[in-house]
């Protein structure tokens, strides 16, 4: 009998108030720019994963490889009760460590996280229509904010994914490696997906794709804004820019205004100027080598036991665990 229920962090007040917070300070400061949380309504989190199946966006794609192959390993390894994850989204490749626990006779309970109610639902149904004796508790939250919220009990192995940690800046990585070790036990495991450095070229393809989704999944956070804020972006006037910065080694979404414009917010009695050619933030997306993963866990109370890449080299994979800290 699967059991499934879901907490709520993150109610439609506590995300009207944050994303009013969010766009209030992004869009006054210079240069401007967003979080990328804010992409992911039930159509962004559709067309992410449009994005994994687009031929330029090779990370889901190394990323199944990797744990295709390395699935039963983290089962033996960890053997997890309670596989946690971060960011979950569909949770597709994460049916590979869901069906290795359960091979290895470990697994009791599954929960996802996730800011997207929306896909988190869908997720949650499916995975407990698949997985009938698996008890499923999925987490409506922040895994900058609600990391205290996740349960305890049993080894726990949490799952970090995709490379979504590539998606906060080097500041908030810190501090979000710092309160999940806060939130978990020596001896409990993270499994975190990171995107590796690599060809400009392939990685620039990757998100600025020929078939324009990675535009509309761009663009998509002006609708967002319309929705929510009574916001009046004119969305075709901005135009879909990704670059690589070579120093920092991120790739940087942009949306580009193509003519001055003042958009207003209704929900926030704001008026914000665009100069023709201005540029707004939405995204870096941070590409790593295996030394700063190394340091960035061991400086949180992480210790690095594997490191797993695709044949290309082009994802890695870290099974890391708590180790005690401050003594
Ligand atoms: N893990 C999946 C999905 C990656 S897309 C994969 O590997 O394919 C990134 C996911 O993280 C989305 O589902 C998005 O809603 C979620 N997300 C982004 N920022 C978040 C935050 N601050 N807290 C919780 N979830 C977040
Ligand atoms: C979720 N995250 C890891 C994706 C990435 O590759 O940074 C989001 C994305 N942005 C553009 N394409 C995909």
């Amino acid at each position: 009998m699967t059991k499934l229920d879901l907490d709520i962090y993150l109610d439609d007040r506590d995300l009207d108030l944050a994303l009013r917070a969010d766009a209030r300070e992004g869009l006054t400061a210079s240069p401007k720019s967003l979080p990328p949380k804010w992409f992911y309504d039930a159509r962004g989190s559709a067309l992410f994963e449009d994005i994994t199946r687009l031929p330029e966006y090779y990370p889901t794609r190394a990323e199944r490889e990797v744990l295709v192959a390395r699935a039963d390993d983290i089962a033996r390894t960890t053997k997890a009760k309670t596989l946690i994850e971060l960011g979950s989204g569909s949770s597709e490749k994460t049916r590979l460590l869901l069906d290795a626990l359960r091979a290895n006779d470990t697994l009791g309970a599954f929960v996802p996280l996730d800011v997207s109610v929306a896909a988190l639902r869908a997720a949650m149904e499916r995975i407990a229509a698949d997985y009938p004796a698996l008890e499923v508790h999925g987490i409506a939250g922040d895994f900058t904010r609600h990391l205290g919220h996740l349960p305890s009990g049993g080894t726990r192995l949490v799952a970090f994914l995709g490379g979504t940690i590539g998606n906060l800046l080097p500041g908030e990585r810190a501090a979000f490696l710092t309160s999940l070790r806060a939130a978990v036990e020596p001896g409990d495991w993270l499994l975190l997906g990171t995107d590796l450095v690599k060809d400009p070229g392939v990685l620039v393809a990757a998100y600025d794709d020929s078939a324009g989704v990675t535009a509309e999944f761009n663009r998509n956070v002006l609708h967002v804004l319309n929705r929510e804020l009574g916001a009046d972006f004119e969305i075709e006037a901005y135009r879909h820019v990704a670059l690589w910065d070579a120093q920092q080694e991120w790739i940087e979404m942009r949306l580009r205004a193509e003519k001055p414009m003042t958009v207003r917010l209704l929900a926030l009695g704001l008026a914000v100027d665009f100069a023709a050619g201005e540029e707004l933030r939405t995204e870096v997306s941070a590409k790593f080598r295996r030394e700063g993963v190394d340091r960035e866990l061991s400086a949180a109370g992480f210790a690095l036991r594997r490191w797993w890449t695709d044949p290309a080299g082009r994802f890695a994979e870290s099974l890391a665990q708590a180790v005690p800290v401050g003594f």
